[in-house]
C-alpha cells in the first residue's frame, strides 16, 4: 500500500529524513488551519485559559495520556523536547561537586543544557562513552554504570538516540540510577510515535518527547512528564502569571505550563487528528503504524547493509524506524559535500554527519548517515539511495 499521497512532500524528492523535523500529513495541516481560523474569529475567548483554552488542552492531554501511558495530571505541554529538557534541568539546584551524567549518543542541544547548569553551579558533567555499532544493550548499561558515582544527581539519556538511532534500555538505566539515589531525565524526542510508549512504567523522574516528529503533528509541540514528587520544583522555561497567581482548581505546575505568555496552541490541538489519521491507516490502528515503520526499517537495513557488505550496526530489538549507517569510506571533512551531492544530484534528503563527537575540541567521529522510514517511504526510496551510493562509489 502507498501512503505518500497523504503528505504534501515534493514528489521530486526522496525524503529519508523524517526524524529531523517530521512531516505533516495533509489532513493534519487542514486541522491546524481550521483551529487557527477558529482562534482568529474570537481570539480572547479562544486563548483566555479559563474560557476555552484549558478545557481544550485538557482534552488533548487526556488522549495523549492514554497513548503514551501517563496520567494526564503528570503531563504538561512544551514547545519541543529541547524546551522540556531546559525546563527540568534549569529548575534543578545543583551544588559544587555534584555530577550530571550524559552520554556520547546524546543530542548536542540537550547535552548543552547539562553543561550550562553544571557550569553555573560548580557541578561537573560526566560522559558515558557508549560504542557504536554495538550488539547488546548491556554495553549501554555498563557504560552508564561505569560513570555513575555517589555524586551523580541526574542522568540525562535519550530513549531513541539522534546520531545512532538506538533504542536505549531506559527502564534498566532508571533502575541503575535510582539504586544510586540519583534522578533520571529521559529525552524521548523520537519515541512518541515510534515506540509503544508506557512512560510511567519506565519509572523515570522526568520524560519529554516531541509530537512533531513521529506523531506527525504540526510543528511545534511536545510533552513533559514530571513525577508528582518533583512537580513543585519544575518551572517552565518561560515563567508567567501562574508563578504568583495559580489558577483555581488546577495544579500550579500544570497551569504554569499551560500559559507561557501568548503562544499558538493550535499545533497541540491538532494532535488528536494526527493520531486518528495514523491509526486509520492500518487495520490494527496505531500499533499497525508502529509495526509497519519498524518492519520497513529492517528491510531498508538489510538492503543497505548487504549492498555495503556490512553487518547490522545494532540488533533488531534496538532499532525503531531509523537506522544510522556507518560510512567507513567517508572522511569527516567529506560529509557536507556528500549530503549536498545526494540532495542536488539524486534528489535525496538524508542526514550525513560526522558521527559521535561530544565536545568541539574532540576530533570528528566516523561519518554516518541516518535513514528514517516513515509510512510514506517505500523500499524503492532505499533502492534509489543504493543506486546513488553506488554511483558515488560508496557501495
Ligand atoms: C534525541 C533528540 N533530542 C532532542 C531533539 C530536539 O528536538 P527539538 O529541536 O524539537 O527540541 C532532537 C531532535 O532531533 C533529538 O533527536
Amino acid at each position: 500500500m502507498k501512503f505518500e499521497q497523504h503528505w504534501q512532500l515534493n514528489p521530486e524528492l526522496t525524503f529519508l529524513n523524517h526524524g529531523c523535523f517530521g512531516a505533516v500529513p495533509r489532513v493534519v495541516m487542514q486541522a491546524v488551519r481550521s483551529w487557527r481560523e477558529e482562534l482568529e474569529s474570537d481570539p480572547i475567548h479562544f486563548l483566555a485559559p479559563e474560557r476555552e483554552l484549558e478545557p481544550k488542552l485538557d482534552h488533548v492531554r487526556s488522549l495523549l495520556g492514554d497513548l503514551v501511558g501517563a496520567e494526564p495530571a503528570n503531563l504538561a505541554f512544551v514547545r519541543n523536547a529541547t524546551d522540556g529538557v531546559n525546563a527540568v534541568l534549569r529548575s534543578m539546584s545543583l551544588s559544587e561537586g555534584d555530577e550530571v551524567l550524559i552520554t556520547n549518543h546524546g543530542y548536542n542541544a540537550c547535552n548543552n543544557v547539562a553543561r550550562y547548569v553544571a557550569e553555573r553551579s560548580g557541578a561537573t558533567v560526566q560522559i558515558a562513552e557508549i560504542p557504536y555499532p554495538l550488539s547488546r544493550s548491556e554495553q549501554i548499561l555498563d557504560a552508564v554504570e561505569e560513570k555513575l558515582s555517589s555524586r551523580t544527581r541526574l542522568v540525562l539519556v535519550d530513549h531513541v538516540t539522534s546520531p545512532t538511532a538506538l533504542i536505549f534500555p531506559v527502564k534498566q538505566i532508571v533502575e541503575l540510577t535510582h539504586d544510586r539515589g540519583a534522578r533520571v531525565m529521559i529525552d524521548g524526542a523520537h519515541a512518541a510515535g515510534m515506540l509503544s510508549l508506557q512512560v510511567e512504567q519506565i519509572g523515570a523522574d522526568y520524560y519529554t518527547a516531541n509530537h512533531h516528529k513521529w506523531l506527525c503533528s504540526p510543528k511545534v509541540s511536545g510533552f513533559l512528564y514530571v513525577n508528582p514528587r518533583w512537580q513543585d520544583e519544575v518551572q517552565p522555561t518561560v515563567i508567567s502569571h501562574s508563578y504568583n497567581r495559580p489558577r483555581n482548581n488546577r495544579s500550579a505546575w500544570q497551569s504554569s505550563f499551560d500559559w507561557v505568555g501568548t503562544y499558538d496552541p493550535t499545533p497541540i490541538l491538532a494532535i488528536p487528528t494526527a493520531v486518528d489519521f495514523l491509526s486509520s491507516l492500518f487495520a490494527d490502528g496505531f500499533q499497525g503504524y508502529l509495526r509497519r515503520n519498524h518492519d520497513h526499517l529492517l528491510k531498508a537495513r538489510d538492503l543497505i547493509c548487504q549492498s555495503m557488505s556490512i553487518g547490522s550496526p545494532a540488533p533488531d530489538s534496538m532499532l525503531g524506524s531509523m537506522l544510522a549507517v556507518p560510512l567507513d569510506a567517508v572522511l569527516p571533512e567529506q560529509v557536507e559535500s556528500l549530503g549536498q551531492r545526494l540532495r542536488k544530484e539524486f534528489g535525496i534528503e538524508i542526514p550525513v554527519y560526522p558521527g559521535l563527537t561530544d565536545a568541539e575540541d574532540q576530533p570528528a567521529g566516523q561519518p554516518m548517515m541516518r535513514i528514517s522510514m516513515q509510512v510514506y517511504n517505500t523500499i524503492e526510496d532505499i533502492e534509489r539511495l543504493r543506486v546513488a551510493l553506488q554511483k558515488i562509489g560508496l557501495v
